[in-house]
């Protein structure tokens, strides 16, 4: 039996600036995703056992399990998974299970054949995600230099608070695919992204530099206009708050990172239908 567990992950600051080569911050969160393999040489291939999930989640990690296969061994026996990650909601929940499940399967040593998987399936991807959920700790990212596991101050997500604003009509894949087409109408955002993320490794105020964070991913065009709604409320309530992954162009934009008054706060998303969960 071998067991593993992957972490999601919250994006103070990066988001698709990191695609482009600049820097990203991102933390993991407490929730995640486990994976136990009990190997079984009775059975005749892999079965997935993961309660309550859609039928397609469970097709995406067989997809996971089959590319694990390809350069290794057939596996035969038990998957089970359990998660309390919110899929599709700019927690790296893709991210997550891929690397729950090669862990499970493969070992710790399966970070390469991790990375592939994570490549052949989120195409696009900067390894922001991978790298946060793999070493499960806060990360200062950027494309052509190592990654850096970097300390933050232990209070700085304490009051904050998450807001599930729905499914977004888009993959990510689909969204940085959109963005690279017009990567020259969109320099100047991911540019103030950037120095986002370098003001926050100065130490500069989490709230004030997620206020102009949020306007940089409202500019890029992936926070539906009722989620820039919802974050202009929280902020006129003296509060800040911005999606923490891919966004959306319609529909939902999964999560969104919100601090302040959290009376306020619940009740701002809770006009909207959007539940409010601690971190
Ligand atoms: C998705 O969690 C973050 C994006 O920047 C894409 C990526 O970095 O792979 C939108």
């Amino acid at each position: 039996m071998r067991s593993s567990f992957a972490p999601g992950k919250i994006i103070l600051s990066g988001e698709y600036a990191v695609v482009f080569g600049y820097f990203g911050l991102a933390v993991s969160s407490s929730i995640g995703i486990e994976a136990a393999f009990e190997n079984d040489d009775s059975e005749p291939q892999i079965e997935i056992i993961w309660r309550g999930a859609k039928e397609t989640h469970i097709n995406y990690a067989k997809k996971i399990a089959a590319l694990c296969e390809k350069d290794a061994r057939k596996f035969r026996g038990r998957l089970v998974i359990n998660s309390n990650l919110p899929v599709g909601k700019g927690m790296g929940s893709s991210t997550a299970l891929i690397i729950a499940v090669s862990r499970a399967l493969l070992g710790e040593n399966a970070k390469e054949n991790a990375r592939l998987i994570e490549d052949t399936l989120n195409p696009g991807n900067s390894g922001l995600d991978f790298t946060t959920i793999w070493e499960n700790a806060p990360i200062l990212y950027c494309k052509s230099a190592d990654a850096k596991i970097i300390s933050l101050p232990s209070d700085l997500l304490r009051e904050a608070v998450l807001i599930d604003t729905g499914l977004p009509d888009e993959t990510t894949s689909e969204l940085v695919a959109w963005m690279q087409r017009r990567k020259s109408e969109v320099l100047n955002e991911l540019e103030i992204i950037d120095e986002c993320t370098k003001r926050l490794v100065a130490g500069d105020s989490l709230p004030a530099v997620m206020r102009e964070h949020n306007k940089a991913q409202v500019a890029l065009g992936v926070v539906p206009p009722r989620v820039a709604k919802m974050i202009a409320e929280i902020e006129s309530a003296g509060g800040a708050a911005k999606v923490i992954g891919a966004g959306g162009r319609a529909g939902g934009a999964g999560m969104v990172l919100a601090l302040g008054d959290k009376t306020w706060i619940r009740k701002i998303a809770s006009r909207e239908n959007m539940p409010v969960t601690l971190l």
